[in-house]
């Protein structure tokens, strides 16, 4: 399983980013789990982005994107194509008008948690329960991430995309439908750039949230393991993903390096070694338990990379 050596360089001839090849994306994720893919290229501007996207298309490679690689499982097997990754996109600008707004232009890189400090230091109020989601700006706008009842999206003004082909578009917020988990992008958009709109608030209420979100995400969410944050969505009404799982006993159950989180029974750590097998061992448990004991289907929140959905459907 390789690439042919002339598609690197030509990639490495189009970026002024890296281009690297069989990097274990057990180092790009969070979770710390999966074998190599065939390459990773990290564009570092938007025109980066056009090349890498365009060749990609016109050559037929097959390829996914990547942010900080927070909301993935990723195959023991790796993935056979390109992982275009958006960790080198950081540029950020601030406004602040006079009418209590703060607009931050950011780069789909730039992690989430920066921007709601950076946001915070310029006056802004209302962001507070995103701090410490661990995912970049894109991935957050383009599964709506979220805590305490908002998400990414609420902030967003417009958003800048390259299409899988190469070609560059706007979104305005209008444009957007957005939702718990989902926003409505075009497939195979790629979110470059992100503005966002904060207004400006009590200085000393934002900081007291900030302190209250940094403690609850401390105190009630296995915060120092590897792991890909919740692994499935809460079900539409009811009791949340972690409230059903934990009720079932599941929390602390192993299997090889793999472990339901003893403080969060949504979150599955990894306590070293663990392998996607062993995390989907797991899941297919626990989505069994709950559909046998409350005709429930969780869905997944995670995103699996180099294996389909099959692998943990129909539990
Ligand atoms: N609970 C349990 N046992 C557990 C976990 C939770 O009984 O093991 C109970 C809690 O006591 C609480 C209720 O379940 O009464 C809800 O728990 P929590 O406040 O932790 O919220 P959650 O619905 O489990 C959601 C998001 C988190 C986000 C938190 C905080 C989802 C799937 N999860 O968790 O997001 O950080 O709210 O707002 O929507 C993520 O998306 O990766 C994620 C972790």
């Amino acid at each position: 399983m390789t690439i042919d050596p002339r598609l690197i360089e030509e990639m490495r001839r189009l970026l002024t980013g890296r281009v690297l090849t069989m990097v274990p994306l057990r180092d790009l994720t969070s979770f710390r789990i999966g074998g190599p893919a065939l390459a990773v290229v990290e564009p570092c501007n938007v025109e980066d982005m056009v090349n890498i996207l365009s060749f990609l298309a016109r050559e037929g490679l097959p390829s996914i994107v990547l942010g900080a690689g927070t909301n993935v499982l990723c195959s023991d097997e790796g993935y056979r194509g390109v992982v275009v990754k958006t960790g080198s996109l950081r540029r950020v600008a601030v406004a602040v008008n006079g009418v209590g707004l703060v607009r931050i232009e950011a780069g789909a890189g730039l992690g989430l948690t920066s921007l709601v400090n950076l946001a915070f230091r310029h006056g802004s109020h209302g962001m507070e329960p995103l701090w410490g989601i661990p995912g970049t700006v894109g991935g957050s706008v383009a599964v709506n991430a979220g805590a305490g009842g908002i998400g990414a999206c609420d902030f967003v003004e417009e958003l800048r995309l390259v299409n899988v082909d190469g070609t560059m578009f706007f979104l305005k917020r209008n444009d957007l439908e957005f939702g718990y988990r989902r926003a409505s992008l075009p497939p195979g958009g790629v979110v470059v750039e992100a503005l966002f709109r904060f207004p400006q608030g009590d200085v000393s209420e934002s900081r007291e949230a900030l302190r209250y979100w940094m403690r609850m995400r401390k105190e009630k969410q296995p915060w120092r393991m590897p792991s890909a944050g919740c692994i499935f969505k809460n079900p539409t009404t009811g009791d949340s993903a972690g409230a059903i799982i934990d009720r079932l006993g599941f929390k602390g159950i192993s299997q090889g390096g793999a472990q339901v989180s003893p403080v969060h029974a949504n979150f599955i750590v990894n306590k070293g070694g663990a392998t996607a097998e062993d995390v989907l061992a797991l899941i297919r448990k626990i989505k069994r338990r709950v559909n046998e004991e409350y005709h429930i289907q969780l869905e997944l929140e995670i995103q699996l990379i180099g294996m389909g959905f099959e692998r943990v459907d129909h539990c």
